[in-house]
């Protein structure tokens, strides 16, 4: 029986269990695989820390949050213990003929060189913020969006008790994705995100023509959203395991200057690491076992390289060249779509 490793590398993402056991399943009942887990990402690949997923080991779990096998930001190169020959030796050992990594452009970034390098590779694009070029949706960006939407139904109805104006800073690293997704869906008088900058003035007229109809305003804003006379994305978390800026806190920045300017009370809440966490919506799920069953047959096919991918409603797959450090940015029309609604 043919035995393959499967790791979820990255940040996590509601979807990742859904994913694991549509593989597992598949690989068992279609093709004859066995599977087993390496946890905590690339690391368990490194450091031979394995789990095997029998079928009862993914019994249930696809509605559930996180991931079973445990993530982290680790790099299969992390000195002094990575590089492709321990991880070829730690493969032979386990008998494993190949990986299928799961994550968003860093993972898959690794995942292509070991492949270089001589690794047999696969991948499955995961990520909240939707941000990958090579395919249409990735999972657990549905499950954000509703998380985003709810809270800023919940943030409408204490703004409008208080005729306030309401700040909501979502994720999405340098995409918006979910703000324009929530945004759109929670009504929101302005929606802020990176691919489009707009003047403090700008932000302060639409929110002063909200309270002149007597509305309490509601603002959306990705965390990468920038003004326009700022370099970059605010930052002053410090780096993550990727030495990228950690984003945050421009909710923060922008509700006393909003305040200031207009004189509306102004609150900003950021929302951070809920909308990563708890249930997959039934969107994610379905995504995340279609692409887990559709790796178990890259595999089958011996096809490495390969990323899955959702084009329209039919998963296809590309190399990992295609899926590597092309970022989906929110289309300027669909931005001004929902711009001409402002205020
Ligand atoms: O890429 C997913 C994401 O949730 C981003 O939206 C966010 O900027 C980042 O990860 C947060 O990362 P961490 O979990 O390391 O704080």
């Amino acid at each position: 029986m043919a035995r393959y490793g499967i790791l979820t590398s990255g940040g996590d993402c509601p979807g990742l269990n859904a994913v694991i056991r549509g593989a597992v399943l598949e690989g068992n009942a279609v093709h004859g695989q066995e599977f087993v887990g390496f946890l905590g990402g690339y690391r368990g690949l490194v450091y031979n820390e394995v789990k095997l997923l029998t079928r009862s080991a993914v019994r249930g779990i696809s509605g559930r949050g996180g991931t079973i096998l445990g993530t982290s930001r680790v790099g299969p190169y992390v000195e002094p213990d990575g590089g492709p020959d321990a991880i070829k030796a730690v493969l032979e050992e386990l008998e494993v003929e190949g990986v299928v990594a799961i994550g968003g452009d860093g993972t898959m970034a690794a995942a292509n060189r070991l492949m270089e390098d001589g690794v047999p590779m696969v991948g499955v694009p995961k990520t909240i913020d939707n941000d990958l070029e090579a395919t249409d949706y990735t999972f657990g960006f549905s499950t954000a969006v509703e998380i985003a939407t709810e809270a800023a139904d919940r943030l409408r109805t204490t703004g409008d008790s208080h005729m306030r104006c309401m700040v909501l800073e979502v994720m999405g690293r340098h995409a918006g994705w979910i703000a324009m997704y929530a945004g759109i869906a929670a009504g929101a008088h302005t929606i802020l995100i990176p691919e489009a900058p707009e003047s403090l003035e700008q932000i302060c007229e639409w929110v002063v023509s909200v309270k002149d109809r007597r509305r309490a305003p509601l603002v959306i804003v990705a965390e990468g959203f920038t003004l326009p006379e700022m370099a970059d994305a605010f930052s002053d978390r410090g780096l993550d395991e990727f030495n990228r800026p950690r984003l945050g806190g421009i909710g923060d920045i922008l509700a006393p200057l909003i305040e200031e300017r207009t004189g509306i009370t102004t609150r900003a809440t950021t929302l951070g690491h809920i909308q990563r966490g708890g249930v997959p919506t039934a969107f994610d799920r379905v995504l995340g076992t279609r692409f887990g069953q559709a790796i178990s047959d890259v595999l089958a096919d011996g096809d490495w390289g390969k990323m899955v991918a959702l084009r329209g409603t039919e998963i296809v797959r590309v190399p990992f060249s295609d899926a590597v450090g092309h970022t989906k940015n929110v289309p300027l029309g669909f931005y001004n779509g929902a711009r001409a609604l402002f205020g």
